[in-house]
């Protein structure tokens, strides 16, 4: 299968993904030709793009991380704690039930065994986002790839269990914030980001108050905003003063969120969004967070059509960790000829050539 943006998605096509609406239900099975009518449903949706099987991809599997049910169920839970929350606050009553603490925290132990035994795996898909529910999508993104950092630091099950909890948990603190604030189409002026940065310290606050879990969940709620030079906040706190979580947590957020639509840009792909994270080594992030997670993000996931710069174009069959910017790739085309014999071609052995991602070839 390969990865198409909507944009070039046309009626005929198969799906090589199963395809979910808004409300997490399966819309669409792999497989599936793409119909007019179902057109009109991912455009609705808003999906970045979606995975397609044909002729020249077929043979091409991309394993995820967690399967897209144990996803689906969680953005469910996470999204009904943060309207708990909100209802409660409104109600000035402090504290969620329970109940959905002990449903995260089950959920959150399942992420951690499915991705451990993945383990030597690298992060190789486009994830297919929808435009709503940004919020959700992103706590559970952003706590997928947090595990998967702890996984390569050599954490065990316990940390790994805290670190996805205090992910999931990490923005739990915009419930306090004003809807106009969070929600603005445009650039923040200097006093509603005041306003937005409260969310941090908040969520510290509110979670550790209503819930008896370890320490360690709360600061990397806390901390997720600092950053490795000091200049973060809530406490302008440096380098190894950060905890861990809140270092890890940093690197994941602003990753998932630069791949992201939002209402004011589009999303970054992956290899520009890992290149905006090796120019902040140091200054927003710890330089071995950075490592780990450049050797297990790939920038060119399987499934990407390229385009070279000697006019050669294919699309990625494999990525390697030690040199994750150059991957393998098979070429279909020559400056838009279609070769009659595709072949394989290794970047690393390559490395004059500059790799750009293509929509579609
Ligand atoms: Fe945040």
């Amino acid at each position: 299968m390969r990865f198409v943006p909507t944009h070039c998605i046309t009626t005929g096509m198969k799906l090589g993904e199963n395809l979910y609406n808004e409300r997490g239900d399966l819309m669409l099975s792999r497989n599936e030709i793409i119909t007019q009518d179902y057109m009109a449903s991912i455009q609705r949706l808003q999906y970045n793009g979606l995975y397609i099987d044909d002729e020249i991809s077929n043979d091409l599997e991309v394993i995820n991380l967690i399967n897209n049910e144990v996803k689906i169920e969680t953005i469910k839970i996470i999204k009904n704690t943060f309207i708990q929350c909100e209802q409660k606050n409104k109600r000035k009553n402090n504290g969620i039930i329970k109940k959905d603490m002990k449903l995260l925290r089950m959920q959150i132990e399942n992420i951690v065994d499915e991705i451990f035994n993945k383990k030597e795996l690298m992060v190789n898909m486009v994830d297919m986002k929808v435009f709503d529910d940004y919020t959700y999508y992103h706590s559970v993104n952003v706590a997928v790839l947090s595990i998967v950092m702890g996984i390569s630091l050599g954490m065990d099950r316990k940390d790994l269990n805290s670190l996805g909890l205090s992910a999931l948990l990490h923005d739990m603190g915009k419930v306090f914030i004003q809807k106009q604030i969070l929600n603005k189409p445009g650039k923040l002026s200097d006093d509603e980001f005041q306003e937005m940065k409260k969310h941090s310290q908040l969520g510290y606050e509110y979670i550790k108050s209503s819930f008896g879990i370890a320490n360690i969940v709360y600061m990397g709620i806390l901390d997720h905003h600092e950053r490795y030079d000091g200049t973060g906040y809530p406490n302008n706190i440096k380098g190894c003063r950060i905890s861990i979580f809140g270092r890890i947590i940093a690197v994941a957020d602003v990753y998932d969120a630069l791949t992201s639509d939002r209402p004011y840009r589009k999303g970054m792909l992956p290899s520009e969004a890992i290149e905006y994270i090796m120019g902040s080594v140091a200054t927003a992030f710890d330089p071995e967070i950075v490592e780990t997670f450049v050797r297990k993000i790939a920038p060119y996931p399987i499934g990407t059509c390229v385009k070279l710069s000697n006019g050669l174009e294919g699309i990625v069959m494999e990525n390697y960790e030690e040199y994750s910017m150059r991957p393998k790739i098979r070429i279909f085309a020559d400056n838009g000829k279609k070769l009659d014999e595709p072949y394989e071609l290794l970047l690393f052995e390559k490395t004059y050539l500059n790799i750009t991602v293509v929509d579609i070839i």
